[in-house]
């Protein structure tokens, strides 16, 4: 890669959540759960489910159109399309050529789609700013896309009350010096990687579907909460303040970061550590509950559009998700 080639620049954000509002007391009709506790334990207050006839590639490409439009561009402008996913509409074809084909996109820009699980958004990023300091892509859709709603059991207390519906984007092109992407890294821990902690156990080439996986409800999200409660709480802060320190910054030099919206208390573990007011940590938690690789994007594109985010401040994105996959980007919006 060419030295001093151009990072990446977000020139517009988009998102879309789906209309419909479930809230805790909602759940305390099908779960045996409280608005108590789950405002307690986690920060959620409610989240979004989409409808039946809604997928991830929908809304992700209302968040597509969006982001488009804040950067002034039609969409054959775009020469590459990325889609973060863990809930993808199929198999296959990928979610990112759904929502290509959506746009009305005839070819040739690439489309696929990342499965980082919650970190997918970093990840996604990560790849499009190399894409583009690669100098053979200029103009890059950059999506997370999330129905994690169809994989919850909602059956079962301690995985539903967690999830909500939601997609975010970016369009990025190369970035002006000094401005754009600072720093970017991403990583995982293959030691977290037991399907016991965190998985849709079945339905994949391991398990494929069958009428035994059906019965033992094997085809939804499984999470052993506490443990990675506690891989995150111990990870994430490190992984943070160790991002600053290699870019070179302090962290007053921060002006938002922007955490996975996976738990409140991980986030206010995250502010503890790096000694900043939890004013300059965005979370929408309370709205929204874990949309996975979605969370940030949206809180992004939240920041942007009520104007709390000016040109000019620096951002700092920090993920992780299953896997365990982590990222943390850091730019100058
Ligand atoms: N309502 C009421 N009680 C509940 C509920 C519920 N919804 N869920 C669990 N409980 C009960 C448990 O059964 C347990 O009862 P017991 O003590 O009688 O056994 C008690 O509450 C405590 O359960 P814990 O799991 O220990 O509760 P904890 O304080 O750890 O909170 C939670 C659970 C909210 C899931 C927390 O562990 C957490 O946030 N974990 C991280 C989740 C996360 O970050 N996921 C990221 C996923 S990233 C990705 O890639 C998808």
């Amino acid at each position: 890669m060419a030295e001093g080639a151009q990072r990446l620049a977000i020139v517009g954000t988009g998102s879309a959540v789906p209309e419909k509002v479930v809230t805790n007391f909602d759940l305390e009709q099908i779960v045996d759960t409280s608005d108590e506790w789950i405002r307690k334990r986690t920060g959620i207050v409610e989240r979004r489910v989409a409808e039946a006839d809604v997928a991830s590639s929908d809304l992700g490409t209302l968040a597509a159109q969006r982001a488009l439009e804040a950067a002034g561009l039609p969409a054959e402008a775009i020469d590459f399309i990325l889609c973060s996913t863990v809930s993808p509409d199929m198999f296959f074809p990928s979610t990112a050529c759904q929502i290509a084909r959506n746009l009305g996109l005839e070819g040739p820009a690439p489309a696929m789609d990342i499965q980082a699980a919650c970190s997918g958004f970093s990840y996604a990023l990560h790849v499009a700013d190399g894409l583009i300091r690669s100098g053979l892509y200029r103009r890059i859709l950059v999506i997370a896309a999330e129905t994690l709603t169809r994989f919850v059991d909602w059956t079962d207390r301690s995985t539903c009350v967690l999830f909500g519906d939601a997609a975010g984007a970016v369009v990025v092109e190369p970035a002006s010096e000094g401005q754009g992407l600072l720093y970017s890294k991403i990583g995982a821990f293959p030691q977290y990687a037991q399907t016991d902690i965190l998985s849709v156990p079945a339905g994949g080439s391991r398990k494929p579907f069958s009428q035994e996986v059906l019965e033992n409800r094997e085809h939804y999200i499984r999470m052993q909460g506490r443990e990675v409660f506690k891989i995150a709480v111990s990870t994430m802060p490190e992984i943070t303040l160790q991002a600053i320190q290699e870019a070179g910054l302090q962290p007053e030099a921060i002006d938002w970061i922007i955490p996975h919206q996976a738990n409140i208390r991980i986030t206010d573990a995250i502010a503890q550590r790096l000694g900043v007011s939890m004013d300059r940590v965005y979370t929408n938690i309370d709205r929204y509950g874990n949309t996975s690789s979605a969370s940030v994007a949206v809180a992004l594109d939240e920041l942007v559009r009520s104007g709390q985010l000016q040109r000019g401040q620096t951002v700092l994105l920090v993920t992780f998700g299953a896997g365990w996959t982590w990222g943390v980007n850091i730019f100058r919006y």
